[in-house]
């Protein structure tokens, strides 16, 4: 399979729904805003851009399956399997805020092959394949080379339904905070991920996450020479709701500092 075409057609198609986010950002108005929960929200614009998103894929690799946030498409498990967040960072998008993103991953098998992240507002897109290099607008990324946590500029996401590790979790800030060159939330966990793989931020961590989030940005940071892992350092980062990404430097100092203060999290 061409992984690169494939690639290099879909970030067309993010840029093109991207579009479309930008234009409707500034039309969205309080009563298009749907609650999923307390701080969990989606609007029209969500599902419109996930259905324009899967109509396309479905021309582009019919033999493929889907996991989509808005569920436009049943999940039937494939050999080959996109897995969408047609807008990432829905809350910044109805607030008027940035960054917000389109991520979509290709997995074959188990393994990511390909993503491509789209941050909108910057109209920057990310984007990498199987064996080959990872891009940011047709220019090659790669992650930064501080080697130390206290050389390091950091990304979480705050909980916000999940509150059963908020003290750890706040335990763990606390640290960060006070021995590295600051943490940021910046609510769209796809461009963390992928701020880590062009050198922007250093690291990530957070909880609470889901397939859509992660896998698209986590395999663009591999693909730029960073590193990936759970919170104990093992592979199940994409379905397993805890995702750390590095520049692969700090990645092990990083890993062991959240996980010495996550660790007593409840484990199933
Ligand atoms: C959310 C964003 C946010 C993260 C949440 C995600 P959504 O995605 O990535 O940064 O903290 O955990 O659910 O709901 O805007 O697609
Ligand atoms: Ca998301
Ligand atoms: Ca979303």
């Amino acid at each position: 399979m061409n992984y690169q075409s494939i690639i290099l057609d879909v970030a067309e198609l993010s840029k093109e729904v991207g579009a479309y986010l930008r234009n409707e950002q500034l039309k969205i108005k309080t009563i298009d805003v749907e609650k999923k929960g307390q701080s969990d929200f989606v609007t029209y614009v969500d599902k419109t851009a996930e259905r324009k998103i899967v109509d396309h894929l479905k021309t582009l690799l019919p033999e493929a399956g889907f996991i989509a946030e808005e569920n436009s498409e049943a999940r039937i498990d494939k050999d080959l399997m996109w897995i969408i967040d047609p807008l990432d960072g829905t809350t910044n998008y109805i607030h008027g805020l940035s960054p917000f993103a389109i991520s979509i991953g290709l997995m074959e098998r188990g393994q990511m092959v390909g993503g491509v992240v789209y941050e909108v507002s910057l109209d920057e897109c990310f984007y990498a394949w199987k064996d080959g290099s990872a891009y940011l607008n047709g220019q090659t990324i790669s992650v930064s080379k501080a080697p130390t946590i206290k050389d390091s500029l950091l990304a979480t996401g705050f909980p916000y339904y999940d509150f059963t590790r908020l003290e750890p979790f706040i335990h763990s800030l606390s640290f960060f905070l006070q021995n590295s060159h600051g943490v940021r939330r910046l609510g769209s966990a796809a461009s963390d991920l992928i701020y880590v793989a062009c050198g922007r931020l250093e690291g990530f961590y957070e909880y609470g996450l889901s397939p859509w989030d992660v896998a698209a940005g986590a395999f663009i940071v591999q693909q730029a020479g960073g590193k990936v892992s759970d919170y104990s350092g093992g592979n199940n980062y994409i379905f397993g709701r805890e995702v750390i990404a590095t520049n692969a430097l700090i990645h092990k100092e990083f890993q062991e500092a959240v996980d010495r203060f996550m660790s007593d999290r409840p484990r199933n």
